[in-house]
């Protein structure tokens, strides 16, 4: 086959991973006889610096152009919530996903045999393992409904941001969610507030509608902060978890820590027809930038997401992982996930060692 991937590097820690998941592509590619092309799009802080902007004009098309899209991490405390909308970076974070349609963000936490004793919970928990499928509506809620602030005459400056769901857009992510346990553990827990929220009792009722669709998936209501509570007393016992903008965004960094480092975990954003972006769930981590000590497995990971979600190879897709494994199995690590005391290795290492494993396969 023949691909053409968008490639956003974007900031900090962004360029380093990007490099060392393209190196694994072209690994992949080569071993799979594949064609890869590639084309950069400037998108983030570094993107600000160059024009002006975060979200330069044509970004969305040059992507739709595109049978895929790669990003690293935007970010930055260089443009942070003190300057104008437009030359910060997750302005355009959020308008990339909406202009593709990108409403279905999948963030699975594993529990990788290798990395069981970096799990901070019980070792009886650890024991139990964890792989749940975080499934985040992306492209609605609070995140995008209107936002205000003004001025009152007896209670000073207020500030309102508005939470608004259709049925449509609860519909068609709860589907995705359906589809997905089909293909796993056939089990969703639907994450609401619905004892306080609107929104949520009409998120509940759609999933419960449903619910009926699928008798063959297990289906349970959770309150979100039990839910909270419940990723860290047992995780295993989340299978397929669908929910809201925010609470996805909040739990699945609940989720990536328990697992054992958020340099981890990969993520896919998907619509309908549109190309699907691909994004270690991880930031810029301008701290460590340029140093060679990010973890580049998210990104690598979520290659193979890519490989899954976009491509349907699924045999690519396992090839990864099972380097990404493999690699884990003989004890290399980079500093977010050695013991004190071990000796890690950098970000272009780890990347080496993941290509040669699949070189050799
Ligand atoms: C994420 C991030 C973003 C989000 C930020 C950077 C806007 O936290 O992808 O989880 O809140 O969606
Ligand atoms: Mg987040």
């Amino acid at each position: 086959m023949n691909y053409k991937i968008a490639l956003i590097r974007g900031d900090g820690i962004g360029p380093e991973v990007v490099n060392e998941a393209v190196g694994v592509l072209d690994a992949v590619a080569r071993k799979f006889g594949h064609q890869v092309e590639y084309v950069d799009v400037l998108m983030g802080g570094c993107a600000t610096d160059a024009v002006g902007k975060s979200y330069p004009d044509g970004t969305a098309e040059k992507c739709r152009a595109c049978d895929a899209v790669l990003l690293g991490a935007v970010g930055g405390p260089k443009w942070g919530a003190d300057k104008p909308a437009e030359q910060r970076p997750e302005t355009a974070l959020l308008a990339i996903r909406k202009d593709l349609g990108l409403y279905a963000n999948l963030r699975p936490a594993v529990l990788r045999p290798a990395m069981a004793d970096a799990c901070p919970l019980k070792k009886e928990t650890a024991e139990q393992g964890i792989d749940l499928m975080m499934v985040r509506e992306l492209t609605g809620g609070i995140y995008f409904g209107k936002r205000d602030k003004y001025q009152t005459e007896d209670r000073g400056v207020e500030a309102t941001d508005l939470m608004a769901y259709s049925e449509k857009e609860i519909e068609r992510i709860g589907r995705r969610a359906f589809e997905l346990a089909r293909l796993r553990r056939h089990k969703v827990s639907s994450v609401d507030k619905a004892n306080v929220l609107e929104t949520s009792r009409l998120w509940r009722s759609v999933m419960h509608r449903l619910a009926e669709e699928y008798p063959d998936v297990a289906y349970e209501d959770v309150l979100v902060d039990n839910c909270a509570m419940q990723i860290v007393r047992a995780p295993g016992q989340f299978d397929v978890v669908v929910t809201e903008n925010m609470f996805g965004d909040i739990l699945s960094d609940e989720d990536s820590m328990v697992t054992g480092s958020i340099g981890l975990l990969p993520s896919a954003s998907i619509g309908d027809g549109a190309p699907g972006l691909y994004e270690p769930i991880h930031g810029s981590a301008p701290d460590i930038a340029g140093q060679d000590k990010a973890n580049p497995i998210a990104t690598i990971l979520s290659v193979a997401m890519m490989f899954r979600y976009s491509f349907q190879k699924a045999a690519e897709a396992d090839a990864i992982e099972q380097a990404v494994d493999a690699v884990l199995a003989e004890g290399w690590r980079t500093p977010d996930i050695a013991k004190p005391g071990e000796k890690a290795i950098g970000t272009r290492e780890m990347g080496r060692l993941i290509r040669e494993k699949i070189e050799n396969r």
